[in-house]
């Protein structure tokens, strides 16, 4: 097993980011709850502890605190805003409400002989967010870092390698923070960066193997999208074809996905692919509808009701496998606490009669992996880029970016400008920046005229969105003359269109997906 750093989660906001920086660094990191207990702590065995920041105030009786003992470990901690103060108050310092409360970015002065600040600058700018702070260390500990507002922006207890800081080094506001939290990872807690792809690949295969055993057979639902492919390309590395692929043609994906799919598990990480050529079906459960909630049912159910047909046929097969991330299972509740676990969800979608075929259980080999981990996975693995790097898709596919009622004809309109607008997009460089980008077709028709002809067609919009989580999102200001090559190429070479517009509203108000 690689090393771990355990950080003890107090309902922060920036939890998993500081979990993201800890496993940049090359180091694997899990979040636990704050109220986790000293002997479950000791026996996951880990290098260093990080206390994470929270909402709360150490002065309220109700605040959340941690055993004493934790600190008497023997092992190196590092606590992060609310984790410096809790560190302070439980250790026996003073903490107040500060005067002046400190927002945003701040300069702040560091010692740079602790080995918490080698390498540092005297000087640098850290993100603050805090009203209350230390005003006075615990017995052993001496300020490390200060600022015009806070004597102790930073403290420290090298002796006992306890650390803590005001600031957030995890954000990248805080201009020296990755430097900081590596110093804590590498001269403090002495960790040896074994967590590297190539490591989380041979962690993954041998635990499916000692998971499924020498006969154990395995199913997993293929939707083409990162996490699923890039689970099925590490089953399929473990246990090879005793990996059943089950992918429902649903005939609303994007041009060329379902043979790239067909391609990548047939050749290059070959599993049994049953590939559910199911169009027909899904064409014809929202024939006539334009209601979008409808749609969207329709075609879930359907989905569902073709995953069950085929898993009925498998009758030998007794692991389910799913696709479920780190973010998944923190934001669950498991971590926090509760019993609800969300990848348990799919399997209980599932009619009771298959779901409790799946005797062996449920494998989820990309359960301890951040998204930016998954598709680094991918790319150590050999999946094609795209595949790698795939926008989110909704589920119901281009059937929600077609307004109203779905046809063969206006899917071909919609996948073809689809792909124009996919290409132009990444023969000018900006595929990455830009994070989510597709056409819709409207259910609009202008007057037009092409040659001497006067023309009656749709109008078709594009959508491109620049975000960080797809909560709230920013229209991307895409360069005139790329739009204006889209624009004709799409009105040239796609039948049915004689007009694009460009989306250029924010969510809110609006959402990303048209439907
Ligand atoms: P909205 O339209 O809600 O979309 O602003 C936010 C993000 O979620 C994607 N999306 C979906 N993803 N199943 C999915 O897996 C769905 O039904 C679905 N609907 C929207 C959308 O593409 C955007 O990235």
């Amino acid at each position: 097993m690689p090393q771990c750093i355990l950080i003890l989660d107090f309902g922060a906001q920036y939890t998993q980011l500081i979990a993201r920086r800890v496993r940049e660094a090359h180091v694997f990191c899990e979040v636990v709850p704050f109220c986790v207990s000293v002997e479950e702590i000791q026996r996951r065995k880990p290098v260093g502890l990080i206390l994470s920041g929270g909402p709360a105030s150490v002065t309220d009786s109700d605040a959340p605190r941690v055993d004493p003992m934790l600190y008497e470990l023997g092992l190196p901690v590092l606590g992060i805003c609310y984790g410096m103060q809790l560190t302070a108050h439980t250790l026996g310092g003073v903490v107040e409400r500060a005067k002046d409360r400190e927002y945003g970015r701040v300069k702040v002065s560091f010692d740079t002989s602790v080995p918490l600040c080698t390498g540092m600058k005297p000087q640098s700018i850290m993100w603050m967010s805090h009203t209350y702070h230390v005003t006075q260390a615990p017995e052993g500990f001496s300020s490390i870092a200060s600022s015009d507002n806070c004597a102790f922006c930073a403290m420290a207890n090298p002796d006992k390698k306890i650390y803590a800081v005001q600031f957030h080094p995890e954000v990248t506001h805080s201009e020296e923070g990755s430097l900081l939290l590596q110093n804590f990872l590498y001269r403090i807690c002495g960790c040896a960066g074994d967590w590297t792809m190539d490591a989380v690949i041979e962690l993954a295969v041998s635990s499916i193997r000692s998971q499924v055993g020498e006969n154990g057979r395995v199913m997993l639902g293929l939707s083409g999208g990162v996490d699923s492919s890039v689970a099925a390309a590490l089953i399929s590395r473990a246990i090879g074809s005793r990996l059943t692929c089950v992918y429902v043609d649903h005939g609303f994906m994007r041009k060329g996905e379902t043979d790239s799919v067909r391609e990548v598990f047939t050749k290059q990480f070959p599993v049994n692919l049953i590939v559910c050529d199911a169009k027909k079906r899904f064409l014809d459960q929202i024939r006539g509808v334009s209601d979008p909630e409808t749609k969207r049912k329709r075609i879930g159910a359907e989905f569902v009701s073709c995953f069950a047909d085929e898993a009925r046929k498998l009758h030998s097969v007794t692991f389910l496998a799913q696709g479920t991330i780190y973010p998944d299972v923190i934001e669950s509740g498991c971590v926090k606490g509760s019993a609800v676990i969300k990848s348990h969800h799919n399997v209980g979608g599932l009619p009771d009669d298959v779901s409790q075929r799946f005797t062996g259980g449920v494998i989820e080999p990309l359960r301890m992996l951040f998204k930016d981990e998954v598709r680094r996975v991918g790319e150590a693995l050999g999946l094609p880029h795209d595949m790698v790097w795939r926008q989110p898709f909704p589920g119901p596919g281009l059937a929600i970016r077609i307004m109203g009622e779905v046809t063969e004809e206006k899917l071909f309109t919609v996948r073809e400008s689809d792909a124009i607008l996919r290409e132009e997009i990444a023969a000018s460089g900006l595929d990455r920046e830009v994070n989510q980008f597709f056409t819709v077709l409207t259910n609009t028709r202008t007057v037009g005229v092409m040659g001497d002809e006067r023309t009656h067609e749709f109008v078709l919009a594009i959508r491109a969105v620049t975000t960080d989580d797809f909560m709230t999102v920013d229209w991307a200001r895409l360069p005139y003359d790329l739009l204006s090559r889209i624009s004709a190429r799409i009105v040239n070479e796609v039948p049915h269109v004689n007009r694009i517009v460009y989306d250029v509203t924010t969510k809110p108000p609006a959402t990303v997906e048209w439907e």
